[in-house]
């Protein structure tokens, strides 16, 4: 797919706006895991769309965390029953305190479903965090336990967030605007 020809990039959040909440976010987390008793997080990056919002909050908990990723996308049969194909897994989360960091929940079926897979495993808890909530748009409830930014209804890129692979890179996070 190439890059589109004719595009808008609204700028929503800027590279300033984003590392302030990030501290924000890890100050708020490292006091929930302190009183949860915490002594470390296995934080979960779910590929590939939190990869730049994980890096940063990862460099900002002062809790020491131990890394791992995971790769799940969601395919809705046509008697819509869901399914939900995990392409990279994570290892075992027994006891322990995980932490998956996403970058958008939209309508909440990715999450719900990976949710519910990881908390048959037993972890001691298991949370999430996310860079981005459209929350309008939510059809399954899904406890977001850290969210970043309420997000509007709209197509977002940067920061991660990509456009079939393309603008992940962009330092803020901006509507995207495809011309006619
Ligand atoms: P859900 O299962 O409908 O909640 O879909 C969530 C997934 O859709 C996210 O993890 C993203 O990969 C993708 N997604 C949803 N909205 C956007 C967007 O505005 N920009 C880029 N990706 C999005
Ligand atoms: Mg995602």
């Amino acid at each position: 797919m190439p890059l589109p020809e004719n595009y808008e990039l609204v700028e929503l959040f800027s590279a300033d706006d984003i590392a302030q909440r990030v501290h924000e976010l890890a100050a708020r987390i490292d006091a929930d895991y302190i009183k949860l008793g915490a002594k470390d997080i296995l934080l979960v990056c779910v590929l590939r769309g939190a990869c730049v919002f994980y890096a940063d909050l990862l460099r900002t908990l002062q809790t020491p965390a131990r890394l791992d990723f995971m790769q799940a996308s969601s395919y809705v049969g046509q008697q819509s029953s869901g399914n939900l194909i995990i392409s990279k897994d994570i290892e075992n989360i027994e006891g322990q305190h995980v932490l998956l960091v996403e970058d958008i929940v939209d309508t909440g079926y990715t999450m719900q479903l990976l949710l519910k897979r990881l908390q048959d495993r037993k972890p001691a808890s298991l949370k999430l965090c996310s860079l981005l909530d459209k929350a309008a748009a939510r059809r399954y409830q899904v406890p977001v336990d850290y969210v970043g930014f309420s997000a509007p209804e709209k197509f977002l890129v940067g920061y991660g967030l990509d456009y079939n692979s393309y603008f992940r890179g962009l330092p803020y996070i901006a509507e995207l605007i495809l011309a006619e």
